[in-house]
């Protein structure tokens, strides 16, 4: 192909990505405000349990959710709907990162508490469908992606606002090969979803009496989407003038996480997808590895809560699956808790998670039949609940 029709269908796809892309301001120009959960008859928990190890830890943080919500569940305030077919097979089968039938039954809830799923890469047996947990975020509009790392004896006590839907992942499945020389991906920012995300940050940090909110970009360098990401910041912050307000640079932040002296000044930190992505997984290895952490996809209408941690295929193919480790997955199942407004509950949880994980410590998993499994893990858990 010459040139000229080379950049001509490049320009036919550059223009259908634009054309989604304001569509898409469009309907979060629409949005309302949060959904209130306490105004909900019944609130629909959907449970998914994903790929790999997932199925079995996500099965152990349901039964410690059922049994917290026990008397919920009987008065009809909760609802479980146990949702399978998000495997990486089924996935395949219908060549779409989420299964349509899947996706119906997962927009019929209202919290969706999610297990890994595995992402195809080049390479890999499998053809190279977008991630699901993209697509979910996508799908949902779950725009703030909340990390919390607290590691309370070094002082830290994060969190992470990651955008969430836009960024480099906006159109990560989008990029193409104009020339077999010239390959072009995307990086997106709209006025609307950086303001939907650094008002969350802000007030967050107002709801919680944090003093202070950084954010984190490349704005020196990618001037166009990361320089809109921090002026769009700054302007927000003006509405919270009690609270301070500060910027750095991705390279530096990273370097600053590991300066002991200086970053147990960070408190509230709001970034762009991809750096929130990378710095969250830096963050939670001081609070001993991303297997640890918990994370929440908030959105106006649904949120989703997952562990940070993959599907560990070779846990199940050497069948380990059962010794895998529940505690991120639980941890997430607390933060669920906490957001539908069960906080008492989910303060119970983080507390007996503490004393099982940190504390007295009388299981141990190892991942190996020489440790506990999962489902006794979960038993210990409730036994302190
Ligand atoms: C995460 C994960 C995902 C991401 C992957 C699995 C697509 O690393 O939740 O941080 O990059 O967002
Ligand atoms: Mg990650």
């Amino acid at each position: 192909m010459s040139d000229t029709l080379a950049i001509e269908a490049a320009k036919a796809k550059f223009e259908a990505i634009l054309v989604k892309q304001l569509e898409r301001v469009r309907r979060i120009e629409e949005q309302g405000d949060f959904i209130d959960y306490a105004a909900l008859p019944e609130i629909k928990i959907g449970v998914v349990g994903g790929d790999g190890i997932g199925p079995a830890i996500t099965g152990q943080a349901l039964r410690v959710l059922q049994f917290l919500l026990k008397e919920e569940t009987a008065s009809g305030k909760v609802k479980f709907i146990e949702i399978t077919g998000l495997t990486i097979e089924n996935r395949v089968a219908q060549n779409a990162p989420i299964p349509a039938d899947v996706l119906t039954q997962i927009k019929n809830c209202d919290v969706i508490l999610k297990g890994p799923t595995t992402t195809p890469r080049k390479g890999d047996p499998w053809p190279n469908i977008e991630s699901a947990n993209v697509a979910m975020r996508k799908e949902l509009d779950l725009f703030a992606n909340v990390r919390p790392v607290r590691v309370p004896e070094k002082g830290i006590d994060w969190t992470f606002f990651r955008e969430n839907t836009e960024g480099a992942y906006a159109l990560g499945s989008d990029g193409f090969n104009v020339t077999d020389d010239l390959a072009v991906d995307f990086t997106v920012a709209t006025t609307e979803g950086t303001r939907r995300i650094a008002r969350a940050a802000f007030d967050f940090a107002r709801a919680n009496g944090k003093k202070r909110v950084t954010a984190v970009t490349k704005a020196n360098v990618v001037k166009t989407t990361d320089g809109k990401f921090l002026s769009i910041c700054a302007e927000i912050s003006k509405d919270y003038p009690e609270i301070a307000f500060d910027d750095w640079y991705i390279d530096i932040m990273t370097a600053k996480l590991v300066d002991e002296k200086r970053r147990t000044d960070f408190e509230v930190l709001v970034l762009p997808n991809l750096y929130g992505d990378i710095l969250t997984d830096e963050a939670a290895e001081f609070q001993g590895g991303v297997g640890t952490a918990g994370s929440a996809n908030l959105g106006k209408r649904y949120a989703m809560f997952e562990a940070i941690h993959g599907s560990a295929p070779r846990m199940v193919s050497e069948g380990r699956a059962r010794y895998a480790d529940p505690c991120s997955i639980i941890r997430a199942g607390a933060m669920l808790l906490a957001h539908i407004g069960f906080g008492g509950k989910a303060a119970s949880l983080y507390k007996a998670l503490d004393i099982c994980t940190a504390g007295e410590r009388r299981l141990k998993i190892t991942g190996r039949s020489d440790g506990a499994d999962s489902a006794a893990f979960a038993d210990y858990i409730m036994e302190k609940l």
